[in-house]
C-alpha cells in the first residue's frame, strides 16, 4: 500500500483534469492525476472538435497552444442549410471573433505530453478510485489496483471524471439538485479519410433528420447524422452511411461532401444535464462530471476549460500567502452562470436543427420560420455567432 500526499488530487485525465493539473503547476501548486484508462485510450478517443476563441486563448496563454496554433483550422463562420441551400453566419463580421477546429484528442495529447515533460504525476490505468472525507479538511482518494490500496492524502479534490465518474456520487444524499432533459435522437458520427470539400462546417436541416459536416485536418472529414437514440452502429454499412450523408447534405448548387474510407464510426447520445452546486466541502466538480450539453453547439469541451480556469484561479488565491477563499467559495456560482448560458444555447441549436418525429405541425412550421429568421436577420445571426464563438470568460 502506498501513501501519497498532494495539494490537489484530480480524478480524470480528460481535457478538464489535464488542463487543471497544468494550470495548477504554472501556479506552483502540486497535483496528482488519477485516470482509469490507458494513455493510448485517452489520446485516441474521438470526441469534440471545435474550440472557442477563449479556449484557444487559454491554451496559448498556458504555453500548450503551439501545435494548435500551427495545425488548428481557423473558421471564421459556419453555414446553416435548409432546402438544399446554405446560408453563411459570418462570425468575424458579426463578432470580431472566430473558432478553431482542432480535435479533442489532439488537445489531450498536447496536455499529456506537457504534463509529463514538466514532471507531472499522471497515473494512467490507476485502478478503482473512491473519494472520502470530503467534508473534512483532510479529504482522501483511495485507489484499489489488483487488491492493493493506495491512499492519496489531499488538501482539495477535483472531480474531473466525466459523466460516468465516481466523484459526483460522493456528494452526500440531498446535497445535489439535478436538472436534466433527454432528446428523442442521437448522432451517428464518422471520421473519414477524405479531404474536406469546403472550408466551413455545415449544419443541415433535412426532412430525413439533421446532418453535420465538419473536419479535423486537410485530409480528414468528420460527419454526423441524426439517428435513433439506441441506434445499432452495426446496421450502418459504409455504403449506407455515405448514401444517407449525401442525401441529407447535397445542395442545389452541386456541393456535397467528398467520400472516403471510413476510419471510425460511433453513436453519441444526447442529453442536457446540470448538477448544482458543483462543490461540497473540499470536493469540486468540473467539466462533464457536473454538466452535459447536447453536442449541437460544440460547447462540451469548452465548458470544461472554462470550469477549470475558474477553479485554478480560485486555488491560486487559496495558496497565495493571503489565502483568500472567496473565489473558491463562489466557484459553483461563477461556473453555473456560464453553464446555464451554454445549456440554453446548446438546447436552442439542437431544437432549431433536428427533426422531431411526430411533433405537432405547428411546431415544425415554427421551427422552419426560426431557421429562416436566423438566416436572414443580422440581429438573430449575431446572437447565434456570439454564443458559438464563446461568451467572454469575465462576463460569466
Ligand atoms: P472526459 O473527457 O469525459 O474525461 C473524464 C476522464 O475521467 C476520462 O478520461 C475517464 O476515463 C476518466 N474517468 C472516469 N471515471 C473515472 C474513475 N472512476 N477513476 C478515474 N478516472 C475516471 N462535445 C462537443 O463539443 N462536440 C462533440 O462532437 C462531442 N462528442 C462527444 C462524443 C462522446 C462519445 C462523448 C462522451 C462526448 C462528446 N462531447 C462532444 C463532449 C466532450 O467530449 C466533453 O464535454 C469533454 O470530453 C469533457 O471533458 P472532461 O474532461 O470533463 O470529461
Ligand atoms: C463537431 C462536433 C460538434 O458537436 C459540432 O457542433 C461541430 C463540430 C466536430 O466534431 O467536428
Amino acid at each position: 500500500m502506498g501513501r501519497y500526499t498532494t495539494q490537489v488530487g484530480i480524478v480524470g485525465a480528460g481535457p478538464a483534469g489535464l488542463m487543471l493539473s497544468h494550470l495548477l503547476h504554472l501556479k506552483g501548486i502540486h497535483s496528482i492525476v488519477l485516470e482509469a484508462r490507458s494513455r493510448g485510450y485517452c489520446e485516441e478517443r474521438v470526441r469534440a472538435g471545435v474550440l472557442e476563441h477563449t479556449s484557444v486563448q487559454m491554451l496559448q496563454d498556458a504555453g500548450v497552444g503551439e501545435r494548435l496554433t500551427r495545425e488548428g483550422l481557423r473558421h471564421e463562420g459556419i453555414e446553416l442549410g435548409l432546402n438544399g441551400i446554405r446560408h453563411r453566419i459570418p462570425f468575424v463580421e458579426l463578432t470580431g471573433k472566430y473558432v478553431t477546429v482542432y480535435g479533442q484528442q489532439e488537445v489531450v495529447k498536447d496536455l499529456i505530453e506537457r504534463r509529463l515533460a514538466d514532471g507531472g504525476d499522471v497515473r494512467f490505468e490507476c485502478g478503482e478510485v473512491s473519494v472520502e472525507a470530503i467534508s473534512t479538511d483532510k479529504p482522501r482518494i483511495l485507489v484499489n489496483r489488483d487488491g492493493l490500496n493506495d491512499e492519496i492524502h489531499c488538501e482539495y479534490i477535483a472531480g474531473c471524471d466525466g459523466f460516468h465518474g465516481v466523484c459526483r456520487s460522493a456528494f452526500p444524499d440531498g446535497a445535489l439538485a439535478v436538472y436534466e432533459r433527454t432528446y428523442p435522437f442521437a448522432w451517428l458520427g464518422i471520421l473519414a479519410e477524405a479531404a474536406p470539400s469546403q472550408e466551413e462546417l455545415v449544419y443541415m436541416h433535412h426532412p430525413r433528420g439533421f446532418a453535420l459536416y465538419s473536419m479535423r485536418s486537410p485530409r480528414v472529414t468528420r460527419l454526423y447524422l441524426q439517428c435513433a437514440p439506441e441506434e445499432d452502429v452495426e446496421k450502418w454499412s459504409d455504403d449506407r452511411v455515405w448514401s444517407e450523408l449525401l442525401t441529407r447534405l447535397r445542395c442545389l448548387d452541386g456541393w456535397q461532401p467528398a467520400e472516403g474510407r471510413i476510419l471510425q464510426k460511433g453513436v453519441t447520445g444526447m442529453r442536457s444535464f446540470v448538477t448544482e452546486p458543483l462543490q461540497f466541502g473540499r470536493l469540486f466538480l468540473a467539466g462533464d462530471a457536473a454538466h452535459i450539453v447536447p453536442p449541437t453547439g460544440a460547447k462540451g469541451m469548452n465548458l470544461a476549460f472554462a470550469d477549470v480556469h475558474y477553479l485554478a484561479e480560485a486555488f491560486g488565491d487559496i495558496y497565495r500567502r493571503t489565502g483568500d477563499a472567496r473565489r473558491l467559495m463562489g466557484y459553483s456560482e461563477t461556473c453555473l452562470r456560464r453553464i446555464w448560458k451554454a445549456q440554453r444555447f446548446s438546447w436552442w441549436m439542437t431544437s432549431l436543427l433536428h427533426r422531431f418525429e411526430g411533433e405537432p405541425a405547428f411546431d415544425h412550421k415554427r421551427q422552419l420560420a426560426e431557421l429562416e429568421y436566423v438566416m436572414t436577420s443580422r440581429a438573430a445571426a449575431t446572437s447565434l455567432a456570439e454564443n458559438y464563438v464563446g461568451l467572454p470568460l469575465d462576463e460569466a
